[in-house]
């Protein structure tokens, strides 16, 4: 798939076919993440991948907005190491993103729960509850989950009118780039 298409065609998907992924593509997948930019070039990523029905239904407990993670056949945890950069964020993020379009490239669903800084109940932080459930130790930080499958929802693609010119300033803050 021509790159515009992936970047368009790539919509949040929440709803997935029982249908397992093939082995190579979850590899397609993680190869994708591994070419992302990162800070320093320090690479401080970690990626576990959740193949197991009951571990996945757990996982989709997290928090309510992961609750979508319950019919996906894949997870993707994506973590950073704050021991190997600071900037882990920021590299963890990329490598989602690779993640989502790779797979989306791939014709797969996929859609982005966002775990750090969130909570799992009143005295659970989502990080430690993800954490103590995939044995992830202390210094590895856990950005996101990000559900795979095939769809079982059809949405539409991006289009050009999404695209907020308004926003986009030419040389200086305020001179829009577009006349109109
Ligand atoms: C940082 C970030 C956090 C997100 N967290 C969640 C989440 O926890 N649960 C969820 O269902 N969707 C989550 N999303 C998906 C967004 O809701 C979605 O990208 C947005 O509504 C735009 O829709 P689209 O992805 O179909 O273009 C998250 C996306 C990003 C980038």
């Amino acid at each position: 798939m021509e790159f515009f298409e992936v970047v368009k065609k790539r919509r949040s998907i929440r709803k997935y076919q029982k249908k397992k992924i093939p082995e190579e593509y979850v590899e397609k997948i993680l190869e994708a993440a591994f070419y992302s930019p990162s800070s320093r070039n320090r690479r401080p990523w970690h990626f576990v991948v959740v193949d197991e029905e009951g571990l996945i239904k757990k996982l989709a407990q997290t928090r309510p907005a992961l609750e979508f993670l319950e019919t996906a056949p894949l997870a993707i945890v994506v973590c950073g190491d704050e021991e190997i950069s600071s900037a882990w964020v920021f590299d963890a993020s990329i490598a989602a993103e690779h993640i989502q379009l790779a797979a989306t490239a791939l014709g797969l669903g996929t859609c982005w729960g966002h775990v750090l800084e969130r909570m799992h109940n009143k005295e659970k932080s989502a990080e430690d509850y993800v954490r103590e459930l995939l044995g992830i130790p202390e210094h590895i930080r856990v950005l996101c989950i990000i559900g795979i499958g095939y769809p079982a929802e059809e949405k539409p693609s991006h289009s050009e009118k999404e695209v907020m010119w308004g926003r986009v300033h030419r040389n200086r803050f305020g001179n829009s780039w577009k006349m109109k």
